[in-house]
């Protein structure tokens, strides 16, 4: 049953008009790019559910701070605002601005991280698995075993395996093991959330072996409105108490603003504790600017430290979960095979179970992504076939990643439920013609990150 939507708690008093173009036009332009989404303009597009990083609407209140931006080098009254709020949310006394999540991973990975140790977390997003990776490290990805399942329907996808942790923590003990860090929502495995049980009792492994726990916090307020609507004891919590309690298991965090900080851009690190910022600020200077505005400009600290604190006003994260959560009940209604349950930020098909009549080595998913396109203009991503495929380094095989998804981030507060039926409509129509579907072979690939420029043409 498609569980009833609560309306926008909000109204539009800007608007950023879409174009619309017409099939033929479509069918002409993902041609034209190779049928690779991201050759396409994103003036081309209707709906953009490529990412929900960087894609936030700002709210009047954060539009308004903008103009009290102090942009001097050192000492910016904004910094010390932006302080306050993430020193408020957290409790952690020590704060560091970056430009970004991932300059926020370099300065960690380099502060921490010596060849040869291993990371172990439940899930490690992309960028932060590469620096680990770059800096020597060993990331190892510890989820529960539901976490890999997709129609495992388990509350707590994001969970970290106790047992594997604490071996790890046994074997290598805290000279080989810097850190752990667990990300919250878990995005690599579809935004699933961690329960404070588990974030609690990893704590206490951490804290019995001396390693400090690190949370890569990008998607916060959207784990917390889980554990407060799944975890037993936790309804009549308020979510600030419930953020704050998650964080106080950790010595602080990474973040990628561009998520539940409801900007455009930025970052953050946090720390309980002063020498750890000291040498983060000494980084920082290199990488990322004084530690008073570390890479953003005034006016966009200002702008996130009202966005983190409206990203936990419950009517909107309830609004927020709610809506992707009825994208993924009218998908599921008609029997469209989808990563259960839905995350906070994004809806994941299967695309080997959508079309299985398409081999795997004809890039189910990105056939679905390029009907998407041009049945709707609606643009989402494949995370599968062409972005995971690896080669056997010996004999040269292709092995083939396990899942082909397609996902479906869901900006915030960008889109109405209107364009969210558009998008259920427009997947269902073409599930119901899904035996016409052809399947995609690549005619050119870089060596690298083949996704993001390969190009294909459909199978004769
Ligand atoms: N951590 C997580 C969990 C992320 O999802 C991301 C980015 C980062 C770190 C890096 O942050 O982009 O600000 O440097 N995720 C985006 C996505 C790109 O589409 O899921 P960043």
């Amino acid at each position: 049953m498609i569980k009833k939507i609560g309306p926008e708690p909000y109204k539009i008093k800007m608007v950023e008009p879409l174009k619309q173009t017409t099939k033929s036009e479509r069918k002409k332009l993902i041609a034209k790019a190779g049928y690779n989404i991201f050759n396409l303009c994103s003036e081309d597009i209707y709906i953009d559910l490529l990412t929900d990083s960087g894609t936030s609407a700002m709210s009047q209140f954060q539009w308004a701070a903008l103009m009290q931006g102090d942009e001097t080098y050192a000492g910016s009254r904004s910094f010390f605002r932006l302080k306050e709020t993430v020193t408020s949310i957290t409790g952690y006394p020590y704060v560091l601005p970056t430009h970004q999540g991932r300059g926020a991973e370099n300065i960690l990975t380099k502060m921490l991280i010596k060849p040869g140790t291993f990371i172990p977390g439940n899930m490690h997003f992309d960028s932060t698995r590469a620096h680990l990776q770059l800096k020597g490290g060993f990331p190892l990805d510890l989820v529960v075993d539901q976490g890999l399942k997709p129609e495992a329907d388990h509350p707590f996808k994001g969970n970290i395996n106790l047992g594997k942790l604490e071996n790890v923590l046994k074997e290598h003990g805290r000279k080989k093991v810097p850190f752990v860090l667990m990300t919250v929502t878990c995005n690599s495995n579809g935004g699933q959330p961690v329960s404070m049980e588990n974030i609690r009792s990893a704590a206490g492994l951490c804290r019995r072996y001396q390693v400090p726990l690190f949370f890569d916090a990008a998607r916060f307020a959207e784990n917390c409105y889980f554990i407060k609507e799944r975890e037993p004891g936790y309804k009549e919590r308020e979510l600030i108490d419930i953020t704050r309690e998650m964080f106080s298991y950790g010595d602080g965090c990474m973040m990628s603003s561009k998520k539940d900080g409801l900007v455009n851009i930025g970052g953050f690190m946090a720390f309980k504790d002063d020498s750890l910022y000291q040498q983060a600020c000494q980084l920082s200077i290199v990488y990322e600017g004084f530690p008073t505005y570390g890479g953003m400009a005034g006016r966009d600290l200002e702008a996130l430290s009202v966005g983190l604190q409206e990203v936990l006003d419950v009517s909107y994260l309830r609004f927020r979960i709610e809506q992707v959560a009825y994208l993924a009940d009218r998908l599921q209604e008609e029997g469209v095979p989808i990563v259960k349950p839905p995350g906070g930020h994004a809806v994941y098909i299967d695309g080997k179970k959508f079309a299985p009549h398409i081999p795997q080595s004809q890039f189910p998913a990105q056939v679905l992504v390029v009907e998407l396109y041009i049945e709707a203009g609606i643009r989402a991503i494949e995370l599968g076939t062409s972005a995971f495929t690896e080669k056997d380094p010996d004999t040269g095989e292709l092995i083939y990643p396990e899942l082909d998804l397609v996902r479906l981030a869901i900006p915030r507060r960008v889109y109405t439920n209107t364009h969210i039926d558009v998008v259920a409509e427009s997947i269902l129509d073409i599930y119901r013609n899904r035996d016409q579907l052809r399947g995609l072979k690549i005619v050119y690939e870089a060596q690298v990150l083949r996704h993001f420029t390969c190009r294909f043409e459909f199978m004769e």
